[in-house]
């Protein structure tokens, strides 16, 4: 993974809660975004991602039994030159619950948001640069796959982004939408607004939707290749597709 090391001012959230249920019993005893993915740590790929984006300021939103794992494993944030700072989410109440608890640390300001278990191949650093320099809105990243039930789906217009599915059964194209996310500061007021879902989450589809229906959401498509590590066979491809990438570079 390339890196620039140039400073951004937006900050960088990780979401690495939940319950990891579909990892158990592994998880009964560790965090899932602790776990190997082929020589590191699931939660080194998306802090990669951030840091690579330029950014310097990172906080980790966890869930309350394994908390004390990534203070062990990544400390203050010196060795990976950035500052870290650590929230606990309670309950695992959705992605946007777990962003919801980030509100203090953006203080007003842009993020870039990423779930604590997709590993990209590529650098978002030009899309953060010129997402930071916008006014307003949010910016999503889409990935053409062939199981896109069991994202985040995308619903088009022309090239117009109308809509997000999640996990639809009847999918109406094949872009997936990753788990890399860039909002304003008014994605906590969105957050405010939301109501649980079926599966009794707060959904960051919704979150998507709301920028959508405003007509504030821009999206790129990625080139590089994504992976999302959440189930034992993703888990499997995404080792491999690391062990791939590393070959790739080296
Ligand atoms: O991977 C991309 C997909 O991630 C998107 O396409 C979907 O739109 C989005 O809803 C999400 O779907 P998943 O079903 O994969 O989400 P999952 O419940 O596995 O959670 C993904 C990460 O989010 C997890 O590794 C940690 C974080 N999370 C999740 C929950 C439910 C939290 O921090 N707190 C939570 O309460």
């Amino acid at each position: 993974m390339r890196m620039n090391t140039k400073a951004l001012a937006m900050k960088g959230i990780i979401l690495a809660g939940g319950r990891g249920t579909r990892l158990l019993p592994i998880t009964k005893v560790t965090n899932k975004h602790l776990l190997a993915v082929y020589n590191k740590p699931m939660i080194y790929y998306p802090l990669g991602t951030l840091v690579g984006a330029g950014i310097k300021d990172v906080l980790i939103v966890t869930g309350p039994e394994h908390a004390g794992h990534f203070l062990n494993l990544l400390g203050s944030g010196k060795e990976h030159g950035i500052r870290l700072s650590y929230e606990v989410q309670e309950e695992a109440g959705g992605i946007a619950q777990a962003l919801s608890l980030a509100e203090d640390f953006a203080d007003g300001g842009k993020t870039m948001v990423i779930l604590g278990d997709n590993i990209f191949e590529g650098s978002v650093a030009a899309a953060a640069k010129a997402f930071s320099r916008k006014r307003h809105g949010a910016k999503i990243f889409l990935k053409e796959v062939p199981d896109v039930h069991r994202f985040g789906a995308a619903v088009f217009a022309g090239k117009r982004i109308v809509a997000i599915e999640e996990k639809p059964k009847w999918p109406k194209s094949h872009f997936a939408v990753t788990g890399l996310y860039m909002f304003d500061g008014s994605v906590f007021d969105i957050i405010r607004t939301l109501k649980p879902s079926r599966r009794g989450e707060l959904e960051i589809t919704d979150v998507n939707n709301a920028y959508i229906k405003r007509k504030d959401m821009t999206y790129d498509i990625i080139k590089g290749e994504w992976n999302d590590a959440g189930t034992f066979d993703s888990l499997l491809r995404a080792a491999n597709f690391v062990m791939r990438m590393q070959q790739k570079d080296a």
